[in-house]
């Protein structure tokens, strides 16, 4: 699919001031720091748009962009910020659940896993709680630049099986990395052939 336009839309905490004009949209999400917006800048080739940092906890809001006029892209604050307090990571719960399962255009959840990683618990608690509220999501592992091919193989591997313990398939896996480009098409891919049957 072709980037022609992109465009910051709105930012907010609040599922009411999301934008009601009922374009479909794709949600990013993960623990802080994992690489969500800029997985965003990749996909949309614009490395300003969403405001990245080395400091966990950057994305603090629900942020719209809005691409080719049709569609959004949402970059959402991440979870397991080890420096959040208990009532703001009881606000984040609140506002980022009602965010998802009640957006109306939600059409799927890009769930963001260091791929450098063994499988977090965290992680597993935030797929699992998808599933229960059946969420249609997909896993996109980042940061392939920071190991081997063989490592990353080594690490999806484990991923699948600790999901395979609860789970009877494993949901559609991305790999990406903003410093190589590597899983912008794909990822891009994925989202045209929802647009095409929403
Ligand atoms: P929060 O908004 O704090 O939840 O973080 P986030 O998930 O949006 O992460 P962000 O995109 O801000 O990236 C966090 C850090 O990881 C930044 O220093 C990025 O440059 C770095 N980073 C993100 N993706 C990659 C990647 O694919 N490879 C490498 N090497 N670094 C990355
Ligand atoms: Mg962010």
């Amino acid at each position: 699919m072709k980037i022609k336009t992109v465009a910051f839309a709105i930012s907010n905490t609040d599922l009411k001031k999301c934008p009601t004009d009922g374009k479909p949209e794709f949600a990013f999400i993960g623990r802080s720091n994992v690489g969500k917006s800029s997985l965003i800048n990749l996909i949309t080739g614009n490395k300003k748009l969403a405001k990245t940092s080395s400091t966990p906890g950057k994305t603090q809001l629900i942020n719209h962009f809005v691409i080719n006029d049709e569609w959004y892209l949402v970059d959402l604050p991440g979870y397991g910020y080890a420096k959040a307090s208990k009532s703001m990571r009881s606000n984040w719960e609140k506002f980022i659940s009602d965010y998802l399962m009640k957006r109306e255009t939600l059409m799927n959840i890009f769930i963001l896993l260091d791929a450098r990683l063994d499988p977090q618990k965290i992680d597993m608690e935030f797929i699992n709680w998808c599933g229960e509220k059946q969420l249609p999501f997909v896993l996109v592992f980042t940061k392939i630049d920071k190991l081997s091919s063989s490592e990353l193989q080594r690490n999806l591997a484990k991923f699948k099986k600790e999901m395979l313990k609860t789970w009877e398939e494993i949901p559609p896996v991305f790999t990406s990395s903003s410093i190589s480009g590597f899983g912008k098409e794909p990822v891009l891919n994925y989202i045209e052939q929802i647009l095409k049957i929403c």
